[in-house]
């Protein structure tokens, strides 16, 4: 816990979790695709864009508080899905969700998670959403997201840069594989071999056995059909994409390279976070996350027309320092940055931020 206890800022908490995870599990987390240049890209983009302070504006106390889809959150930061992560802490799940209840805002949950919706939901009511990857046939995904809806999460997040794993080259050097201990037991109860996926010892091996519904444009009609939760899209990058999504009736996007895990040479997020703000237009949500480790960067985001980010990787580097506490401490770290920049630049609240704050190069 020392870790924990010494963590002036995330970066220090990414230092304390490489110290005491399995190299194994240390590189599955922080690595990416291939050359892993999205990765530092998506630093790199938040790094170019530079503030624009404003003074003698009275701001003393700035109001973090907004709503995501109309759902309250006290700070405009979200907890992104990652899995497994019952590799890093065996709390897992139950420890992030716990956390983003107990500081207020919203959690998204994997199809992989290590515990079932229903167990996660006690521990933050109204708090979670569910991340959907496609196993299985039209009806499968169908009971899944029914599954979903019924244990009370309130949105659905469709990954859509994933439709294939990933070259991740520190993971094939490692020859690292999802170890047998890890469950799923979301899976179960919608129509797939619940004795498979019950059993350790074959459940990988048949999970990775079953077919995926390769989704198209047109598959978001049956889903939307299939539930009344609000669906976003994670994973958009273009703004032809974002135009697409809206004419899908999709409510929200998440504008996202998936933390660079996927397709190595994307653009930084917040590079391409304007031409989709301005596709938009403001009738649909936006999100958006990759590389988000300051306050800084929080409101840069949002400068730039997100209503709010997510954080993957300083959530688990919490979690794996100091489980729950240490996810705690990891938005308390945000929290606190976000805070302070807020009265530095004359931030009242955070509808007071708007495009002014941000002084963006125009030759990225
Ligand atoms: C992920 N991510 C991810 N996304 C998703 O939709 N489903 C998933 O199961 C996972 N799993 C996962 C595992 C790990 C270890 C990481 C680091 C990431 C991507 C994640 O939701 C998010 O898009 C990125 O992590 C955001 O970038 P940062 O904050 O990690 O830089």
């Amino acid at each position: 816990m020392s870790g924990l206890a010494n963590a002036i800022n995330l970066f220090d908490l990414e230092q304390a979790a490489q110290e005491c995870m399995p190299a194994l599990a240390w590189d599955y987390v922080a690595g990416g695709a291939e050359d892993e240049f999205s990765i530092v890209e998506n630093r790199r983009g938040f790094q170019r864009m530079k503030l624009r302070p404003r003074v003698l504006t009275g701001v003393r106390e700035p109001d973090l508080s907004t709503s995501i889809l109309g759902q309250p959150v006290s700070l405009p930061v979200l907890i992104a899905p990652t899995t497994p992560l019952r590799i890093v802490h065996p709390l897992a799940e139950r420890a992030m969700v716990s956390a983003a209840g107990a500081e207020q805002t919203i959690a998204v949950v994997g199809t992989d998670s290590q515990f079932d919706l229903p167990e996660l939901i006690e521990r933050a009511p109204q708090r979670l959403w569910f991340q959907l990857y496609t196993y299985g046939d039209r009806d499968v995904i169908t009971r899944l997201i029914q599954k979903a809806e019924r244990s009370g999460c309130r949105a659905l997040v469709i990954t859509v840069d994933t439709v294939r794993a990933a070259r991740r080259e520190r993971n094939l050097r490692n020859r690292f594989v999802v170890p047998p201990y890890v469950e799923t037991p979301v899976l179960l109860g919608i129509g797939l071999d619940d004795q498979q996926i019950a059993d350790p010892a074959n459940s990988r091996r048949y999970l990775d056995s079953i077919p995926t519904v390769m989704l198209t444009w047109d598959d978001l009609t049956w889903i939307r059909a299939a539930t009344s939760l609000p669906i976003l899209l994670k994973g958009i990058m273009t703004a032809e994409d974002a135009i697409l999504a809206v004419e899908h009736g999709i409510d929200g996007i998440l504008v996202s390279n998936h933390g660079g895990r996927q397709v190595d040479g994307t653009a930084a997020t917040i590079d391409v976070l304007p031409e989709i703000t301005a596709a938009v237009g403001g009738r649909i949500e936006i999100l958006l996350d990759g590389g988000v480790r300051r306050g800084t960067d929080v409101l840069k985001a949002l400068a730039l027309g997100a209503s709010a980010v997510l954080i993957g990787r300083p959530a688990v580097w919490g979690l794996a320092v100091g489980g729950e506490a240490g996810v705690r401490r990891v938005l308390q770290m945000l929290r606190d940055e976000i805070e302070n920049a807020m009265v530095q630049l004359g931030l009242g609240s955070i509808a007071d931020i708007g495009p002014g704050l941000v002084w963006r190069p125009t030759d990225l």
